[in-house]
């Protein structure tokens, strides 16, 4: 490359002017298309100025590289015709084959250089008209082979309608001396040192520019996980909603305040241990830690025989079977705990309102959309003669803030809501109905041994906050997104999430 400039530039010095560097690439003994590199970079620094020259020339197609050897295809047809009784169309056919064979007979009958006999009664046959023939076709190529112009109205023939000759286009450039012209290139120097500032020589050294457009390198440091934006996303909703957010750091439950609590029955399938991730060490906790007898005792009986309306589940409560410890299954075992805490705070209870985001673990067989773990959205309103109109406005209200407006709702069943209701939110994109999360009114089974006073009502929802995540981010298998799969990259470069816009 180097060596090239020079001889680009000995060139320049010693000519004043190349007319075409087409030629001095020829003379230099390379390709044009590599002194074109040397050209545009010697022009970047002024060193030479080069203006473009616009060349046009014929190239033949592959066809034409046939008939250029073999003669056209209308000559190679009028040579396999015999004078005199001339032959069938089959058997020429069998004579000149392929594309040449019917090109060639359809140019040679409008030439009239052949007809079609039919006065034998016969088939008919194929018979000269004329004695010899020109193979001006195969003169017109050698022409363009050898780099001649052709007539226009012949060039134009042979490459619109009989496309044997193909246009191409190039550049060369016209090189003259540029305003910094050297017979050698000076690097302009990057950094003023201060070997240039003792002896003077940054009065004349060439200096390099900025480039204001360089990217900077970016700056060390960590980055938030889509879920995490996503989760900030919603505690923003909740927050400008008047929700405060309760304790979540407890991913060990008891099966108290997990499912008992929540009037969900010991012998319910979800306790099994092919749903629900049980500990063995420590397996248990005792009862009576943070929960008031009297509670333990208002639970066993709503379990055993109801209250407050209710017939309760008529069989024997154990309370071994409660202080089984899990990994909680939902965080309504926090709502629960809180519940629980607000009924019994100093000075009575209080309205309130509350959320948390945060994890929950379910004995799943995991697969693009399902992990064993993943985080809840759970939302709460507890106030005195709340009604299922509450519900339906809260959950409009927190969903239009996410951006999805339009909600309907299923009926649907769970142990410790009712009425309860699937919601669901009509996606625009996907041009469907999807379900977008799951919510109800606190049975009294659940609130009333608590102590919470009759006429206060619980309206509560929950959805993953991984469903979001991925509509958001356009990611569809969830392991994509959660667990040792995910790619750092996808961490590091995912845009900020705003949601509701
Ligand atoms: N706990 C429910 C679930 O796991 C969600 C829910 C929360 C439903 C509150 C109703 C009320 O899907």
């Amino acid at each position: 490359m180097a060596d090239l400039e020079n001889s680009l530039l000995q060139a320049l010095n010693a000519q004043e002017v190349i007319a075409d560097s087409g030629d001095l690439a020829k003379s230099l003994g390379v390709e044009h298309i590599v002194l074109v590199g040397t050209i545009r970079s010697l022009q970047a620094s002024e060193m030479i100025i080069a203006e473009d020259i616009d060349h046009f020339r014929y190239v033949l197609t592959d066809e034409a590289q046939g008939y250029l050897a073999a003669g056209s295809p209308e000559v190679q047809v009028f040579n396999a015709v015999p004078a005199g009784e001339g032959i069938t169309l089959a058997e020429l056919k069998t004579r000149v084959p392929g594309e040449a064979g019917d090109v060639g007979f359809k140019q040679a009958m409008q030439q009239r250089w052949l007809a079609l006999d039919k006065s034998g009664g016969g088939e008919p046959r194929v018979v000269r008209k004329v004695d010899a023939v020109e193979d001006r076709t195969q003169q017109l190529l050698a022409d363009v082979a050898g780099g001649k112009e052709l007539p226009k109205a012949e060039a134009e023939n042979l490459a619109k309608k009989r496309k044997l000759i193909k246009p191409e286009q190039w550049k060369t450039y016209k090189l003259t001396k540029g305003p910094k012209f050297a017979l050698e290139r000076k690097k302009p120097a990057t950094d003023l040192t201060f070997e240039m500032m003792s002896k003077g020589t940054w009065r004349t050294q060439e200096f390099k520019d900025y480039n204001f457009n360089a990217l900077g390198v970016p700056p060390p440091s960590g980055q938030l996980h889509p879920l995490l934006k996503v989760r900030s996303q919603f505690r923003k909703i909740f927050t400008q909603m008047g929700f405060e957010e309760m304790p979540t750091n407890q991913y060990v439950e008891s099966s108290f305040w997990n499912f008992d609590a929540l009037f969900q029955p010991q012998q319910h399938p979800a306790r099994d241990a092919h749903d629900t991730f049980f500990l063995t060490k420590p397996a248990s906790t005792a009862s009576d830690r943070g929960v008031d007898k009297d509670y333990l005792n208002r639970v066993k009986s709503v379990h055993e025989m109801g209250g407050y309306g209710s017939v309760g589940y008529g069989y024997s409560w154990k309370l071994a079977e409660s202080e089984k410890n899990l990994l909680r299954t939902h965080t309504t075992a926090v709502s629960s705990r809180m519940l629980y805490r607000l009924a019994n705070q100093p000075g009575g209870f209080k309205p309130a309102k509350y959320f948390s985001i945060d994890r929950v673990f379910r004995n799943e067989q995991v697969d693009r959309t399902h992990l064993a773990e993943f985080h809840q959205v759970e939302g709460l309103v507890c106030d005195r003669g709340l009604t299922l109109g509450d519900l339906i406005g809260v959950l409009n209200q927190f969903f239009s803030r996410l951006g999805l407006k339009k909600l309907r709702f299923k009926p649907a069943f769970n142990p410790y809501t009712e009425p309860s209701m699937e919601i669901f939110s009509y996606s625009e994109q996907l041009g469907k109905w999807m379900e977008v999360g799951n919510s109800g009114m606190f049975r009294p089974e659940m609130l009333r041994p608590m102590g919470l006073p009759e006429d206060v009502n619980v309206i509560a929802w929950g959805l993953s906050l991984e469903r979001p995540t991925m509509i958001l981010y356009g990611i569809d298998n969830i392991r994509d997104l959660f667990g040792h799969k995910v790619s750092l990259s996808m961490v590091r470069k995912n845009p900020i999430c705003r949601l509701g816009l």
